[in-house]
């Protein structure tokens, strides 16, 4: 009897440690939170402005060299990118985007996009899956990035070695559990504390950036779950991801929006609101180099005076100026000019931050993320021409 009592002591304690565990986990990320995408946000406006650079060179003549030289320019501003983006997602409380998912077969995918990998590297994968698990209410995006980084995390654990990746499911009371157990080395006591921290990593400075598990923690944390780790050194280590069931109820199955066909776009007339020069003139040479007519100014109480002399097709700003910022110029156009609101695409330094956040979400209107590449660029200003349909040229 005393003992049975005991044994739900221990558990109990052990529960609450757990939790506060948890908790001290988000205070570190809330902390951070603001200082990482205020450094993200410096960071992009001249990254924004290296990769365009490169991109605009890249596309003229070139020798082998100076194309070879570009091209590591291109890819290192690109992992650069990543990182920004990780650090934005970590700051980030992003509501999940929820739709009902299958969690199996949400990991078989996700495996299935390191199988080849893994097959070379000797891990073999088990499989201990139990089938009718009642599906979540979750974004599946997100939860992928969390599950391929547990995936890749027991990979580069068992580098090297023939190694075996158990990748489970089951149901616990009012949640569903997965389980992504390795048989590498195991995590060190010392470091189990830490695992979740933004940039703690014990890989070499390249390899890893020690951001896969805050990000993973942070998307499980908005989904009310938990995410732990569990190891014996030695012999291997498993994380578990536990996700609350809600009641099924009538599926609202989200429709994805038809791929919209996008027709060839002619040349346009443009106007860049900036207040970085240097960001100004990438955006202007990448559009002009599309056959564009660009004009440019550096704030907001600019690009009002110009809007008010004459019409535009797009409008792209950024969201942060002194001044009339982007918040003001579009109270200012929709009080003024509404139609203009039609054309308007933000581009912003920091996704993550509130403000802009409320700002996309109170608006709608299209945006793109600095550092922009001459893909999203094109495909944003078609998007724009495309919705307003041929009625836009007289
Ligand atoms: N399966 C595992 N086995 C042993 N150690 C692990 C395992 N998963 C994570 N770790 C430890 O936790 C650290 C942090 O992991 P995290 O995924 O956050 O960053 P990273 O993998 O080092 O870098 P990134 O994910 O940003 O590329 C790792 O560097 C490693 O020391
Ligand atoms: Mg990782």
């Amino acid at each position: 009897m005393i003992l049975e009592e005991l044994t739900v002591y221990r558990r109990m304690a052990e529960k609450q440690r757990a939790i506060e565990a948890q908790l001290l986990q988000a205070e570190k990320l809330s902390a951070l939170g603001g200082l990482l995408s205020g450094v993200a946000h410096e960071l992009n406006n001249p990254l924004a402005v290296v990769l365009g650079r490169a991109e605009l060179l890249l596309l003229g003549e070139l020798d082998e060299r100076t194309r070879r030289a570009l091209e590591i320019v291109r890819t290192q501003g690109d992992r650069m990118k990543r990182i920004i983006q990780n650090l934005l997602a970590v700051a980030r409380k992003h509501p999940p985007e929820r739709s009902w998912v299958d969690l199996n077969a949400l990991l078989r995918e996700t495996v299935e996009l390191r199988a080849h990998q893994m097959h070379v590297n000797n891990v073999e994968v088990r499989w201990r899956l139990v089938e009718a698990l009642p599906r979540i209410f979750a974004d599946p995006h997100q939860l992928g990035q969390v599950l391929l980084n547990l995936v890749t995390n027991a990979e580069h654990a068992m580098a090297g070695r023939p190694g075996v990746l158990t990748i489970s499911t089951e149901r616990a009371g009012e949640t569903v559990r997965v389980g992504v157990a390795d048989t590498g080395p195991g995590i060190p006591p010392e470091h189990l504390p830490r695992i979740f921290d933004p940039f703690f990593t014990t890989k070499e400075v390249g390899r890893g950036t020690g951001l896969g598990l805050s990000v993973s923690h942070g998307i499980v944390a908005g989904h009310g779950g938990r995410i732990w780790a569990e190891s014996t050194p030695g012999r291997g280590a498993s994380f578990f991801v536990e996700l609350p069931l809600v009641a099924e109820g009538p599926v609202e199955t989200v429709e994805p929006p038809p791929t919209p066909v996008r027709p060839a776009i002619g040349s346009r007339d443009i106007l860049v609101v900036d207040d970085e020069v240097e960001v100004r003139d990438v955006l202007t040479e990448l559009l002009e180099m599309d056959g564009h007519r660009v004009e440019a100014v550096g704030s907001g109480e600019e690009a009002l005076a110009r809007l008010k002399q004459r019409r535009y097709d797009v409008v792209l700003s950024d969201v942060r100026m002194p001044g009339l910022d982007g918040h003001a110029l579009c109270r200012r156009l929709a009080a003024e000019q509404p139609e203009v609101l039609r054309c308007l695409i933000f581009i912003t330094g920091d996704s993550a931050g509130a403000e802009t956040e409320a700002l996309l979400e109170e608006t709608r209107l299209p945006h793109l993320a600095k550092p922009v590449t001459l893909e999203a660029l094109r495909e944003a200003v078609a998007q724009v021409c495309a919705a307003r349909g041929g009625s836009d040229r007289t």
